[in-house]
């Protein structure tokens, strides 16, 4: 094998052998581990991967995340049933201060309506850094365990999880007949260290911390890999459960220690903001002594009837949060700024760094936001900067040390035209007469970045999820034009049969690759309504919105329909932002993606080939379902944050004004104008009690 002499590459080109040679080692791989039939002999394998890590060792930058020297074999992921959770595997929201804390109790009282005399218990637990996994057992039996996923979708590792000690295959004592435990995998750090030491020996693949080291070796296909490997196991929630053992956060706790699961000793019960802070500090001073990583201290709302009514908002429960530690910091050199092009055509510069580490993860970018940022901090390249990285967060940098900033080193200029099209680069005006923080490319459609964004967007996990089409990927096919919207994917195998181009022949796209990524854009011709809403990439409509829309309007047709006459003050308007969540800044931003003629026709080509399957209504089985409910007047049962949670778990949709699409008005005492209207209007008009009849709650 012949390679060109690594100091004749530029870095563009280096990027670009770089990004074939993984897919080819990636293919070998495959061949390899999963078909049992490598196609070329070890020591050619082992030249390609010398050249890779070569390739990684000049130009540091191409050492992200993805690069194969950071994974376990062959990825994984394919290898794996999927498992979807009876129960949706959701994440915490986050606080880092004190006050933070104080607010999320102020919050949680207020939601329930609670006086500030009466009780409230919390538990405090520490957060463990492994990754979290669902144990199924049925009539005490474990019969399946799934990693998270994206929370409603994760992978089935029951073989794998079999092996961990810590984990019961038959539960101790009177279990329910359906029991799903939920915790943490995670693994020692003094047994990570053995793990590493043992993989060095054998030449295999180090990992960077515990975290990594545990997820690896969960995911293994051999499951007798995994047998090897030290992990264990904390139970801190559930899932599915037939018939609920306790009443409380800590007595489910206790009960799955009497099962037969590992608990968190550090965990207790407070009962103000003040005594969970005091044992956050109690839990920070032991973490380096504890053994293994934690992150922070989760604090849940003791009292389950509490936390069902408190509910979720989007992927977190209102229930509960992560206080995390503080950032960890590092010293290192600016060696350039680079500008990224997003989606919606936001420059956002990137700080190219000499690679520190972080708490134990190797950082080499950081975010610097926004133009007005590097200005303040006033930023140069050349500086010695302190950067800081909580949890999952991207990098940032915290402040500039003057005294080592070298001559010469000039104010940094932020570029005013579109690095990828050439085009203007502004800041828009709002409202007020405000300029924007971000510059935007004028360059909309002709804009090469934002294309590849929209389209990496559009195949992102949370939206169509198009397994095969990475970002590398992507960039690749946009590169060679094979891909530049949406519909083009979908009309990839059919161009490719008609003898168009033959990926076969592309360094890296085997025959079984190819056969698999046709296979798997197959699959999402046909996609919930929420993720393809999520997925056309429209401004500010996140998960969330998306998920809201279509629960809205049903079917794709239905929100398109309404929001090609939303123009300002119309009907239409009106109904988008009347929806519960959304608002009219929302609503014209869905406006304003209809109104784009382009984007109507990516739509009709995309239409042409993806069905977008209508929504189910959340909880159709409930008398309010698809109703659209007002509030109105003072509840006494209910807070109104509370009510409204209620109606969109029974599929109601809340409105704040009575209108002639109104179906029922749920009015308590003083209520004024809006009681009136309905009255008018000949809409149905019930009392607090009423709504806890009908929607069965007594
Ligand atoms: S409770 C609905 N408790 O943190 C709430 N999570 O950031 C479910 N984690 O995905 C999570 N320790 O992997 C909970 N004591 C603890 C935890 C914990 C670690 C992880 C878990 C979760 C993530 C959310």
């Amino acid at each position: 094998m012949k390679f060109k002499s690594i100091d004749q590459l530029s870095p563009k080109v280096a990027r670009a052998e770089h990004m074939l040679l993984g897919a080819e080692i990636a293919e070998h791989d495959r061949r390899y581990y999963q078909d049992d039939a490598p196609t070329i002999s070890d020591s050619d394998y082992d030249a390609l991967r010398r050249r890779y890590e070569a390739l990684e060792a000049a130009f540091p930058e191409l050492h992200a995340a993805e690069s194969l020297t950071r994974k376990v074999g062959a990825a994984p992921s394919q290898k794996f049933a999927k498992a979807k959770h009876a129960v949706p595997m959701l994440s915490l929201g986050n606080v880092f201060s004190d006050e933070e804390v104080h607010e999320f109790v102020a919050r949680v009282r207020r939601f329930l309506g609670l006086k500030d005399e009466a009780p409230l218990a919390f538990t405090a637990e520490p957060k463990i850094d492994g990754l979290s996994c669902s144990l199924r057992y049925e009539r005490g039996e474990l019969v399946t365990a799934a990693t998270r996923g994206d929370g409603f979708e994760g992978e089935d590792v029951t073989a794998n999880v079999r092996t961990i000690a810590e984990v019961p295959h038959r539960l101790k004592g009177d279990v329910p007949a359906v029991l799903e435990a939920r915790g943490e995998v995670y693994m020692n750090r003094a047994d990570f260290a053995v793990l590493n030491e043992r993989q060095a020996e054998q030449a295999k693949m180090i990992y960077a911390n515990p975290r990594n080291s545990a997820a690896g070796s969960l995911r293994q296909i051999d499951a007798g890999v995994t047998a090897e490997r030290p992990l264990r196991f904390f139970a801190y929630a559930w899932g599915e459960v037939s018939e609920m053992p306790a009443k409380t956060q800590a007595g489910m706790l206790d009960f799955l220690h009497q099962a037969g699961f590992v608990t968190n000793r550090l965990t207790k019960l407070c009962h103000s903001a003040d005594e969970m802070i005091a044992h956050y500090r109690a839990i920070e001073q032991r973490r380096s002594s504890l053994g293994y990583d934690i992150d922070g201290v989760v604090y849940k709302v003791d009292d389950l009837s509490f936390q069902e009514r408190l509910g979720f908002v989007s992927r977190a429960p209102r229930w509960a949060v992560a206080h995390k530690f503080p950032a960890e910091q590092a010293k290192t050199v600016l060696r350039a700024i680079d500008i990224q092009v997003g989606r919606t055509g936001a420059l956002t510069p990137v700080a190219r760094l000499d690679p520190v580490t972080v708490g134990g993860v190797v950082v080499q970018n950081a975010t610097l936001h926004n133009e007005d940022e590097i200005a303040r901090k006033d930023i140069r390249v050349g500086d010695t900067v302190v950067i800081q990285r909580a949890g999952d967060v991207i990098p940032q940098v915290v402040e500039v040390l003057l005294d080592k900033r070298p001559h010469g080193a000039h104010a940094y200029k932020f570029p005013h035209t579109c690095p990828a099209c050439g085009s203007a680069a502004v800041r828009e005006m709002d409202d007020k007469g405000e300029e924007d923080v971000v510059r935007r490319c004028t360059g909309g459609l002709i804009c090469p970045a934002q294309a590849v964004e929209r389209l990496k967007h559009f195949c992102s996990r949370l939206a169509m999820d198009i397994e095969g089409l990475g970002d590398k990927q992507i960039e690749l096919f946009y590169e060679k034009g094979l891909i530049k919207t949406p519909a083009d994917i979908f009309t990839l195998q059919k161009r490719s049969e008609a003898g168009e181009f033959d990926l076969t022949q592309w360094e890296g796209f085997g025959e079984t690759s190819v056969r698999n990524l046709f296979a798997s854009i197959e699959q999402r011709r046909q996609i919930p309504l929420n993720r393809f809403i999520f997925a056309l990439g429209i401004r500010r409509i996140g998960e969330t919105n998306a998920r809201r829309l279509a629960r809205h309007f049903g079917t794709f047709e239905a929100l398109r329909a309404a929001a090609r006459h939303a123009s300002e003050g119309s009907e239409a308007r009106e109904e988008i932002n009347n929806i519960d969540g959304v608002g009219d800044v929302v609503a014209e931003a869905v406006a304003d993606f209809f109104i784009e003629e382009h984007n109507e026709t990516a739509l009709d080509a995309l239409l042409r080939e993806v069905e977008p399957q209508p929504m189910e209504a959340v909880a159709n089985d409930s008398p309010v379902a698809g109703k659209t409910v007002v509030f109105t007047g003072s509840l006494e049962r209910l807070t109104r944050d509370e009510a409204k949670a209620q109606a969109d778990r029974f599929g109601a949709k809340v409105s704040g004004s009575v209108s002639k699409k109104t179906d029922l008005v749920v009015a308590g005492p003083g209520a004024g104008s809006k009681l009136t209207k309905a009255q008018e209007l000949g809409i149905e008009v019930i009392s607090e009690d009423e709504w806890f009849r009908r929607t069965g709650q007594g």
